[in-house]
């Protein structure tokens, strides 16, 4: 029946849905919590419970005039945070990087992706890309949640899906743990002879009604009419929400990014939330039951096309954005709740850690003073040492926030051909100063890239890998793929957190599954023991 409709007649529809959602939810919300105020979606006012459990001090933001709430003043008097001693025995570097590319390689291989489950159904022929991967609660049946951008065929409504996936590694491969799969036939039939992440269940269309722009003008006018959201990212906050970030038309320009809690797409993960074998009683409270577009504080420092933003939570109350970060300059602010945020809080001490192209690569012709750094979302917490540590606790001085981030390269054409991939720390305290970077961009070991020859690009690995099968890649000499995308990182799944809280914590000997888009049109993932993602590690200015 909803083919009969147009998407944009489903609107009003939507929005109905999401009233009676809200107003159902509303009855759930402890009293302690319910600050309300109203946000609008599509013209209807929706009232919305703050994502704040501390009773707050409800001064909204003056978001378009800038105002005089400014915080960064007290940040000024932080002293930004010396690199924890735990994390500097990471800036030793025993790899050598590739001669010609200045890469270093991880041990770690790509693997494939297939969304289309186990059944006997028709081959899913769309293209799908840029995939966004979290590990559910390690109770749950299936490991992981997986969301991928559809390529439009012949209508240009933009449509992304979801499914619940399992990874699963090849018959000859002995599984690290009682909880990891081997692969039937069929999985390799679909996923190729090294294994990796393949739906379960059919992939469900994500239904987020689509949002007006306020303007675009200029080079933003393309996007003022392609209706649906985009480059969707899935991540926990502090509580152990489940959060779908995304693209979508602005409310205050043309393209922002909104926020939906997965639970109110998918109710299936609601008994999967509230079902903790440690811990009795509903999931974490739904900060975001509705569409909620997250701000820029004043609203006049937003560029028409806004992207990449990353949320991190330095605890179950309390998170921040860092909106972007370069070169010359680090924008973050603290969300306040219902998606508006305080003013930039970044201190005026801070010395950028990311470097320009130098004067030699940008010699090399390989790079352009154009490059650009794009961030992956989200950010997560990480203690300085083993799970099993007890002596250990997540405490400042033991924290830190990771995240990765790509220097995008462009062609002469201004076309990307290249994305080096880099992982930023920094300090999980205010004024969360950047700790450290990697020296060298980082490449997953059967992976190739752009801007050399493939001859080059294999230089540091002299006679080709092993592959999960024992059989050898990189002996030919080919490149593999144009261009990878780093679009999130996740904690994997299969660790036993005490409570869902920790969700977005790992430690040192936890894993991180990397979510990688393939040239726009494909998709790989690959994991990797995040201790030895931060392998030669710079530490940044100030930090030392
Ligand atoms: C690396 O792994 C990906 C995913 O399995 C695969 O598609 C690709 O062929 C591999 N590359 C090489 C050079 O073997
Ligand atoms: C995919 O399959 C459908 C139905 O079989 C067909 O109409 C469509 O043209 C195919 N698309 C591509 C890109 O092959
Ligand atoms: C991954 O999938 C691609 C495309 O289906 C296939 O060409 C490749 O061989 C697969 N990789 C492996 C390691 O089997
Ligand atoms: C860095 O970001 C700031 C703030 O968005 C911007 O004003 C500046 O032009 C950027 N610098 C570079 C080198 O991209
Ligand atoms: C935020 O503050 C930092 C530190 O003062 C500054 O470098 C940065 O440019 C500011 N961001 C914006 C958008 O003004
Ligand atoms: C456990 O953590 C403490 C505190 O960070 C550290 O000093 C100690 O070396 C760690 N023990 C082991 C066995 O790693």
């Amino acid at each position: 029946m909803i083919t009969l409709f147009s998407r944009r007649a489903m609107l009003p529809l939507i929005v109905i849905f999401c009233l009676l959602f809200v107003s159902n939810n509303i009855r759930k919300i402890p009293l302690h919590s319910s600050v309300q105020f109203y946000k609008f979606v599509s013209q209807v006012p929706i009232p919305l419970k703050t994502n704040n459990e501390s009773p707050i001090h409800l001064a909204l933001p003056k978001s378009s005039h800038g105002g005089n709430t400014d915080p960064t003043t007290q940040n000024s008097q932080i002293p930004l945070k010396k690199i924890p001693s735990a994390l500097l025995e990471f800036t030793a570097c025993s790899l050598s990087p590739n001669r010609y590319t200045n890469h270093i390689r991880l041990p770690n291989l790509l693997y494939n992706i297939s969304m289309s489950p186990k059944s006997g159904e028709a081959f899913d022929n769309r293209t799908f890309w840029n995939p966004t991967i979290l590990a559910l609660p390690y109770w749950a049946k299936n490991q992981y949640l997986l969301i991928s951008m559809v390529t439009p065929d012949a209508d240009p409504y933009r449509r992304n899906v979801m499914c619940e996936a399992n990874i699963c590694y090849p018959k000859s491969q002995k599984p690290k743990t009682t909880r990891e799969r081997t692969c039937s036939d069929e999985d390799l039939a679909f996923l190729g002879r090294n294994g990796g992440l393949r739906c379960v269940n059919p992939p469900v269309e994500l239904n987020v009604p689509p949002t007006p722009a306020a303007k675009c003008d200029g080079e933003a006018q393309v996007f003022s009419d392609i209706p649906g959201f985009h480059d969707p990212r899935i991540f926990y906050t502090g509580r152990g929400e489940p959060i779908l970030m995304m693209s979508s038309q602005s409310q205050y320009a043309c393209i922002g990014l909104w926020v939906l809690d997965l639970r109110a797409l998918y109710p299936q993960l609601n008994n999967l939330f509230s079902s903790s074998p440690k811990r009795l009683g509903p999931g974490p409270v739904i900060s975001y039951p509705t569409l909620t577009e997250l701000t820029k504080n004043p609203s006049s420092a937003r560029q028409p096309y806004e992207k990449n933003w990353v949320i991190f939570s330095t605890s179950p109350s309390t998170s921040y954005i860092q909106y972007e970060v370069n070169s010359s300059s680090r924008t973050i602010a603290k969300l306040i709740g219902g998606g508006l945020t305080t003013t930039n809080i970044t201190s005026p001490l801070e010395q950028s850690c990311l470097l320009p192209p130098t004067a030699s690569e940008l010699e090399s012709g390989k790079y352009k003073e154009s490059a650009k750094w794009h961030q992956t979302t989200p950010s997560l917490k990480l203690i300085l040492c083993t799970r099993g540590n007890k002596t250990c606790h997540n405490q400042p001085e033991n924290a830190v926030f990771i995240a990765l981030i790509q220097r995008k390269n462009l062609n002469a054409w201004n076309l990307p051909t290249r994305y080096e991939r880099f992982v930023v720390v920094w300090s999980a305290d205010p004024p969360f100063n950047m700790l450290a970077m990697s020296k060298y961009p980082l490449l997953m070991s059967n992976e190739t890239t752009s801007g050399w020859t493939a001859e080059e690009t294999w230089d540091d690995v002299p006679e080709g890998g092993k592959d999960g099968n024992g059989e050898m890649y990189g002996e030919e000499r080919e490149h593999w793929g144009v261009f990878t995308y780093t679009t999130s990182i996740a904690w994997a799944w299969g660790r036993e957190e005490g409570d869902i809280r920790e969700k977005g914590t790992g430690f040192l000997d936890d894993e991180v599954v990397l979510s990688v888009g393939v040239d726009d049109v494909g998709m790989v993932f690959a994991k990797v023991l995040v201790s030895e993602s931060l392998v030669c590690l710079r530490v940044c200015p100030g930090a030392d």
